[in-house]
């Protein structure tokens, strides 16, 4: 327990309605009541105030094609460039100001900044090095970087001269990223040479050569030296079908690349996500509609202004990082923060020294950060002066009202308004929260849609529910930053987030209904909690993670015959992964096994996804049709009370189980 527990229980106990200060109101970006009336009315030309934030090289004839429903399209038509939306239009005005503020891991090291005219250098001799090595538009470059500013120039790059990026998380293991690249046929990576955690030099090329020798076609990668020195101990020695960075973009030194010109509906990046079946979904996004999305929402909910210095500590690796790192922050010409490490090295308040030494004005960050924060006590962001923060903001899970109160009080010393945002790598930019210059917020709930943005909460038969009960999240409208179908497969995009709630014989647009995935309560004032998800995905630490890609990492290890996977409550992550495992006859579920299976899970999928607690057991409890009760088994991840099992095959299965995750 730290000092202020007694405090912040009284105030949980007194207050669930905050409203913004005035301070913060009479200066944001969007403070009229009636935007949600107006775009109501508008609808769908009110998307219009989005792609106006954007410069278009020729204009959309059509704001919303809706003749071929779920395949919407937003502003047909109309042609632009994602890079020089971020840098070119922003050079007269902005090009001294910094786009990025970069600090890396070690403290005795010199951080960077980029100003908008040294990003735009740098993307443009990027881009000519591209496509030197035989770049062209439309061809789907990998990148599995961390989180170095070489990450964004690269995507950047990409965007100027048309080619789609894919970006791979850096903890990802070498057969994800294999998986990746061969599923989107991609034939460029860009990789580095290693990065720090922690205080170490980390290996990174090892793993990404590890991954290209899967790939099924040739590639040609190019290698950042992050490392310097440091990674000399490596012993990499470039092969002939790998440049490195700096050389290349020395070799172009100068160089100019016009963008490349591209329709509004022209993909401008994939990103792979998990999924209810083992294979991870390439979430298609576009030019025109997604970076209309990301701009519009970050001026709105984050109330990005050109002069703040903007701090959110994703990793771009990740949708947030895409929208709210990279593209969002940069369209709007402000100056993006970027951190490659991790929140407690050298010290627990590493992120408060960034946000008091660059003056940062908002932080967004998940909710499993806000928990660490808490667990560490206030002694750390009360050594700093954090002043300069004017908002607030959380993504990726459900924040308890007590994280987000403590949220309020000691990082935002209660002036600063709190935005819980609810969206997905699928909806491309936020749909539910708080517009904060306009609407009181409660903790615990994200708060109503965006106005424009059209949520209904149904029960499993598709009817609206009341307000007080749980029901499904479902988006009834089209919106211009949603993705537009899974790459090369739009067979599985219909059946995925379409089929539930949708009539899918019928070409009228109305029939067609999103279904996210996610259970939610909505209450009188039409404010939503989400409670997560409802098909087999899991959330640890904000990162999403599917149930059977772990499980089938787990069954591919020797020994194992029969596996389940589910998320059980975890104070800090979320959820954590349980992983209940049978044993083929001749094995033991010891150390060997279990260490085993935690080898099999990194080598498939990364770290992240390593297993908290492995279970053995002769059997797992099923239906009488054979069916594995997952319920249950988080209900014994949790510790809870299990109710009636008569209608289990082998109920006596269950109190055996129980013994082993309660030790
Ligand atoms: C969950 C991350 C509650 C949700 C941007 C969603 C949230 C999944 C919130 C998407 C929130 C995201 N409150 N739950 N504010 N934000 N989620 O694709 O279950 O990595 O479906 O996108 O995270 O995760 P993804």
């Amino acid at each position: 327990m730290t000092d202020d527990d007694g405090q912040l229980e009284a105030r949980l106990e007194a207050q669930d309605v905050f409203e913004p200060s005035d301070a913060f109101v009479s200066q944001a970006n969007v403070s009229d009541p009636d935007v949600y009336e107006r775009f109501d009315a508008e609808w769908p030309h009110c998307w219009e105030e989005a792609a106006d934030l954007l410069t278009w090289e020729s204009p959309y004839d059509q704001v919303l094609d809706d003749s071929d429903p779920p395949f919407f399209e937003w502003f047909t038509g109309g042609e632009l460039n994602a890079s020089a939306n971020c840098l070119d239009r922003h050079l007269d005005e902005r090009g001294d100001e910094a786009a990025i503020e970069w600090v890396g891991e070690p403290v005795d090291e010199a951080n960077r900044t980029y100003t908008y005219e040294e990003l735009h250098r740098e993307v443009n001799e990027f881009a000519a090095a591209l496509r030197e090595q035989g770049v062209e538009a439309d061809d789907v470059v990998t990148m599995y970087m961390p989180m170095i500013p070489e990450l964004p120039v690269a995507m950047l790059a990409c965007a100027r001269i048309g080619a789609p990026h894919s970006v791979v998380f850096a903890g990802f293991s070498a057969e994800a990223l294999a998986t990746r690249m061969n599923a989107a046929d991609s034939e460029y990576l860009i990789t580095c040479d290693g990065y720090y955690r922690r205080g170490d030099p980390l290996d990174h090329l090892a793993k990404a050569n590890e991954g290209l020798a899967d790939v099924e076609h040739d590639t040609t990668t190019v290698v950042v030296d992050r490392l310097g020195p440091n990674g000399d101990d490596f012993g990499h020695d470039l092969g002939a079908a790998q440049h490195d960075y700096g050389d290349l973009v020395g070799a172009h030194a100068g160089a100019t690349v016009e963008p490349v010109t591209r329709d509004a509906e022209d993909m401008l990046f994939l990103m792979y996500t998990s999924g209810t079946t083992g294979q991870p979904k390439g979430v298609k996004h576009t030019t025109g509609g997604y970076l209309s999305w990301v701009s519009w929402t970050s001026q709105a909910v984050l109330d990005v202004k050109p002069e703040d210095t903007y701090f959110c500590a994703a990793d771009i690796g990740w949708i947030t990082g895409h929208s709210y790192i990279v593209y969002g922050p940069l369209a709007l010409g402000t100056t993006t923060m970027m951190y490659e490490g991790t929140p407690d090295y050298p010290d627990r308040d590493r992120l408060w020294e960034i946000v008091e030494a660059y003056d940062a004005t908002q932080l967004y960050t998940a909710p499993t950060a806000i928990r660490a924060f808490m667990k560490w006590g206030t002694e750390y962001p009360d050594r700093h002066d954090l002043s300069s923060l004017r908002l607030l903001g959380t993504v990726g899970e459900p924040i308890n009202p007590r994280a987000w109160t403590w949220y309020y009080t000691h990082i935002g010393d209660d002036s600063c308004p709190v935005v819980d945002t609810w969206w997905q790598t699928e909806t491309g930019g936020m749909m539910i929260t708080t517009l904060p210059g306009v609407k009181k917020m409660k903790p615990g709930s994200a708060g109503p849609p965006l106005p424009g943005v059209d949520v209904e909460l149904v029960d499993a038969a598709g009817e609206p529910i009341e307000p007080g009960q749980a029901g499904y999240l479902t988006v009834q409208k089209p919106w211009p930053g949603m993705l537009r179908t899974l790459y090369r497969n739009d067979e599985r995009y219909i059946d995925e987030y379409w089929a539930e709630y949708s009539d899918v014989d019928s070409d009228d647009p109305d029939d067609w209904v999103y279904f996210p995935e996610d259970g939610a309560k909505i209450d009188e004032d039409g404010y939503i909690t989400v409670l997560g998800r409802v098909d087999d995905v899991i959330n640890v630490s904000g990162h999403r993670l599917g149930t059977m890609e772990i499980e089938s990492a787990i069954v591919g290890v020797e020994g194992v015959a029969e596996a389940a996977v589910v998320g059980g409550n975890h104070d800090i992550k979320g959820e954590a992964v349980y992983a209940y495992v049978i044993t083929e006859d001749g094995y033991e579920g010891d150390e060997t096994l279990r260490e085993a299976i935690v080898a099999g899970v990194e080598d498939a999928i990364g770290p992240i996804a390593r297993p908290e607690q492995v279970v053995f057991s002769p059997d797992l409890p099923k239906t009488r049709s054979g069916k594995i009760m997952r319920r249950l088994l988080e209900n014994i991840a949790d510790g809870e009370e299990i109710g009636n099992t008569s209608t289990l095959r082998n109920p006596e299965i269950v109190a055996d189980i129980q013994a082993q995750v309660t030790e």
